[in-house]
């Protein structure tokens, strides 16, 4: 009996649903031509979730993000729920998911794409070829460390406090997943920290040496501070291969080096939790992009970090390496042609549709599907 795969969609707010609609005609043009059929389920995330629901992250969903052998999900938050309280902002359930299905290895991507190479703000020789990956760690560190909160100290005074905490287990877990890619990739792995400032920084790398050298010695790991990766990332970013990284860190880097590719509405993420027994693990996948409330709706949205994160999804969760090849083909050809949405136009162009986009790479697909 063949196993059909579950995917639970989750488009959540702003562009998220009009990039998640292209990407679904993706997801069924392979049922169609490739006989990999998925079994798509829905529901609400974020702010649209706080509307129906009063939480973020209701529990049905979380219910059935956990049973989905992968999620894909659109992006959060917008001005709508700007006074939303604190506990129920659209962010708290992106990070409420990421700690429900222990999600713990957030995989960044920083690729540029031959064809918009100029559209970085760097010259296009220092990103020309540009292919890094950034492996953050997801659910630990300063964002879910105790003690966090606001305390009123009285005479007007208060106290806000967040704890960068890590344990060993945490440092281990996403520093191997980081090796294995390196392996996979170039043999290269930065580790960054700020050891020279943070005892939590000093232990992230000592752990990170102590598994290179037990497990990993073919892999050269260089350990570098994090204030310094920001600026070599500017500087000239192709020396990198593979970055490890704690949550926050991994968060302002990953923004920059997404930048720097000049394709910052075009880059996949994906969010991987441990394996069990049978090598299934909890997975999530993400455009690196956000909800771009000021373009919602209008069909003007980029579909491609979307489709790009599905086609992580194929590599990560799936195996279905040819497939996901074949998408990723289609998707720089469709650029290699000149067709554009707006977030990568020249202001000359008229550019294309989330849909029309959308449409492109599917021919392309099927024109690549000899
Ligand atoms: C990201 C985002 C999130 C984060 C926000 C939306 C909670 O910036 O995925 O990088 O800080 O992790
Ligand atoms: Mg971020």
């Amino acid at each position: 009996m063949t196993k059909n795969f579950k995917l639970l969609l989750l488009a959540g707010d702003g562009i998220g649903a009009e990039v998640m609609r292209e990407t679904r005609r993706v997801i069924q043009w392979l049922g169609k031509h490739r006989g990999i059929v998925f079994e798509m389920d829905e529901d609400l995330i974020g702010g649209c979730a706080f509307d129906a629901h009063g939480h973020p992250a209701p529990h049905s969903m979380i219910t059935k993000a956990l049973a989905a052998d992968a999620v894909l999900l659109g992006a959060v938050g917008g001005p709508k729920w700007a006074e939303v309280d604190y506990a129920h902002r659209p962010e708290q359930g992106l990070l409420d998911v990421r700690k429900a299905l222990g999600l713990f290895a957030n995989l960044r991507p920083a690729i540029c794409f031959d064809a918009l190479k100029g559209a970085s703000s760097l010259k296009p020789e220092l990103v020309s070829g540009l292919d890094i990956l950034i492996v953050r760690e997801l659910i630990g560190g300063i964002y879910f460390g105790e003690p966090a909160g606001i305390e009123d100290l009285g005479n007007g005074q208060r106290r806000g406090v967040n704890t960068q905490v890590y344990t060993t287990a945490e440092i281990e877990r996403v520093a191997r997943v980081a090796f294995d890619l390196a392996v996979k990739r170039n043999g290269r792995l930065t580790s960054v920290d700020k050891a020279n400032v943070m005892v939590s920084g000093l232990l992230w790398r000592e752990e990170v040496q102590k598994i290179g050298e037990a497990d990993y010695p073919h892999v050269k790991l260089d350990h570098m501070y994090a204030d310094n990766c920001a600026m070599q990332l500017v500087r000239a970013p192709k020396q990198f291969d593979v970055i490890v990284t704690d949550n926050l860190f991994g968060d302002l880097l990953s923004d920059a080096a997404a930048m720097l590719t000049g394709s910052l509405g075009m880059l996949p993420s994906a969010s991987l939790g441990a394996a069990d027994e049978s090598g299934r693990a909890h997975a999530l996948y993400e455009p690196v992009h956000g909800s771009a409330p000021d373009i919602a709706g209008q069909g003007k949205a980029n579909p491609i970090a979307m489709i790009l994160s599905f086609v992580m999804a194929l590599r990560y969760s799936f195996d279905r390496q040819e497939e996901a090849d074949l998408i990723d083909k289609a998707v720089r050809n469709v650029l290699s042609q000149g067709h554009r949405t707006a977030d990568i136009a020249d202001t000359e162009e008229s550019p294309l549709s989330t849909t029309a986009m959308g449409d492109a790479i599917l021919n392309e697909m099927n024109v690549l599907n000899v």
